[in-house]
């Protein structure tokens, strides 16, 4: 009999081919009724893949007695009660790729620019015909001598920070600790950081410790000239609070790539022309992709093989 696998995510094609080379694959986000595949399969599943759509509780995991890994088609693996998992003895573990961190600090990167010179509101003025029949747009706000506030020094805001610098822009940062051999200013204190910076950029880890740690005292130390970019996970910024902030002007833009309720996205946002909304996409590319399937494949296929799973968390 061969191995059975729940695949909870939407995963990349190699994902699914490599596995299904060697295990009986159960899609769930296929399943006419996913709830009644889970049912079905749960007694015999011996490895979880998923991008962490689905929170994987203390609860869920009880309902895989012979579950013995999960592994994530990703970084983040906030969606996953490690604590639950390591009493049980099942392996964590993550995708991390040189290419997702290169992809993911491109794009704050590129975020941050887009909301500081409003290429998004530029370019729907173009198509809406408004540069003929109003004139230009509004003007935007200079990168160049700028601040930079990075909320969690990790992978991929180091490699952010890499990109800002020769932007011009001061880097600070605001971690747990201060790291090791940074030479960016530290700031232990997250409000005084984002009252210090004129673009607060989101790489930090999701997950309890971070929940909400963008409140409306951050957003509000950021100011009304500020703009906030998260590229991390919805749950570091209180919605509910980010959209006040923008509504009131207290701060001045923000791009986000995560939210709290993937794939939903509070309405009150939609009609706000200083933010840019992004699908979830900081990883989207053919290369970091297919990167990701081959470190998941390769750590399910280590694992049944007896061999160490890497980039272990638990
Ligand atoms: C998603 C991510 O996993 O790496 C992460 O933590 O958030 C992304 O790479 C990807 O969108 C697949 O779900």
């Amino acid at each position: 009999m061969a191995i059975e696998i729940l695949a909870l995510s939407r995963l990349h094609p190699l994902a699914f081919e490599r596995l299904e080379r060697k295990y009986t694959v159960h899609r769930y986000l296929e399943a006419k009724d996913p709830a009644a595949l889970i049912e079905s399969v749960a007694l015999r599943v011996r490895a979880i893949a998923t991008g962490g759509n689905v929170a994987l509780t203390r609860e869920m995991l009880g309902r895989f007695p012979k579950l013995e890994i999960v592994a994530f088609f990703g970084v983040g693996y906030d969606s996953v009660d490690v604590d639950a998992a390591n009493e049980r003895g099942i392996a964590v573990a993550v995708a991390p790729h040189a290419l997702l961190t290169a992809d993911v600090a491109d794009l704050a990167t590129a975020l941050l620019i887009a909301l500081a010179r409003g290429l998004l509101p530029a370019d729907r003025h173009v198509r809406a015909g408004d540069w003929k029949r109003k004139g230009p747009v509004r003007l935007g706000t200079t990168v160049f001598g700028k601040t930079a506030g990075i909320v969690g020094l990790g992978r991929i805001g180091s490699e952010t920070a890499r990109r800002l610098e020769p932007l011009r822009l001061t880097v600070l940062y605001h971690d747990v600790e201060r790291k090791p051999g940074v030479s960016y200013r530290y700031v232990s204190d997250l409000e005084a950081m984002a009252r210090e910076s004129d673009f607060l950029v989101v790489t930090c880890a999701g997950g309890a410790a971070t929940r909400n740690l963008i409140d409306a005292r951050i957003l509000g130390a950021l100011g009304p000239d500020g703009y906030l970019i998260n590229v991390a996970r919805g749950s570091v910024v209180d919605e509910p609070a980010l959209v006040a902030a923008l509504k009131a002007g207290a701060i001045k833009g923000a791009a986000l790539d995560v939210f709290a309720g993937e794939p939903n996205v509070p309405a009150a946002l939609m009609g706000l022309d200083n933010v840019i909304l992004l699908p979830h996409m900081a990883s989207g590319t053919r290369e970091t992709r297919e990167a990701m399937a081959t470190v998941l494949a390769d750590n399910i296929d280590r694992h049944f093989s007896g061999e160490p799973v890497v980039n272990r968390i638990v």
